[in-house]
């Protein structure tokens, strides 16, 4: 047990699947992995361990923002050997040469969090994917002929603010969607020397407030569901 989770040791895998949401981990675990066991639960915040294609993955949720992923993602990596992270979620575009429904591969996150500085002395608002997770996902998504977008992203505290307009620190780094975990994963596991990526589905275009309705979020997930599975188990 760590202290937000309650798996024993050995109950979860190395490759961990962190959507935000944890209903979207039960549905990820019900609908996609075989000999399912659900080993957390605190906080309502599920963990399932399971098999896709016979390797053992787990799949559980971060929570919402820099404070909730940066607890769950460093308990995962220092109690529990976890060695790699995908984060999968969804992200508002900055820009309406995005498309509902696109799928982005991080890889930087841009932040004006000082989550990174005073958690762990890293200076700068830029962050990168850690190890190898990302090339493997493009390499996976070009082997399925899936297209995911290689780009950078903003990691924001901020979901409901009073200004339009592109924030200073996505300009500067060319962000083309904000989301709002990414930053403080990659800041765990560089700290930590693990790996970590993020695979992210556009739900909104925010110059346009176009959005993916409730209805049409399951199908809209399962490619990325997909890419983040196969790639956890190359
Ligand atoms: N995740 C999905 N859409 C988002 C938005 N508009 N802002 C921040 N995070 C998001």
């Amino acid at each position: 047990m760590s202290v937000h989770i309650s798996a024993k040791k050995g109950e979860i895998a190395k490759v961990v699947l962190q959507p935000g949401d944890p209903l979207r981990a039960k549905y990820i675990a019900e609908n996609f992995l075989t000999d399912v066991k659900l080993v957390s639960q605190t906080r309502g915040i599920f963990y399932f361990t399971g098999l896709y294609k016979g390797k053992e993955i787990t799949v559980g949720a971060s929570g919402m923002g820099v404070p909730s992923i940066g607890i769950y993602s460093y308990e995962l990596f220092t109690e529990y050997d976890v060695d790699t992270i995908i984060r999968i979620g969804t992200c508002g575009a900055y820009t309406t040469d995005l498309k509902l429904f696109d799928l982005l591969n991080v890889e930087n996150s841009a932040s004006e969090s000082t989550y990174a500085q005073f958690a762990w002395g890293i200076e700068g608002e830029l962050i990168p994917h850690q190890g190898n997770a990302f090339e493997v996902i493009n390499e996976t998504a070009s082997s399925l002929s899936i297209n995911a977008k290689a780009t950078n992203i903003h990691t924001s505290d901020i979901f409901y603010r009073k200004d339009a307009g592109i924030p200073a620190v996505a300009e500067k780094y060319n962000c083309l969607a904000v989301e709002m975990e990414a930053f403080a994963l990659f800041a765990n596991a560089k700290h930590l020397g693990k790996n970590a990526a993020t695979i992210l589905t556009v739900s909104d275009i925010i110059p346009t407030h176009e959005q993916i309705s409730a209805d049409e979020r399951e199908r809209a997930l399962k490619p990325m569901i997909e890419l983040a599975l196969e790639s956890a188990i190359k």
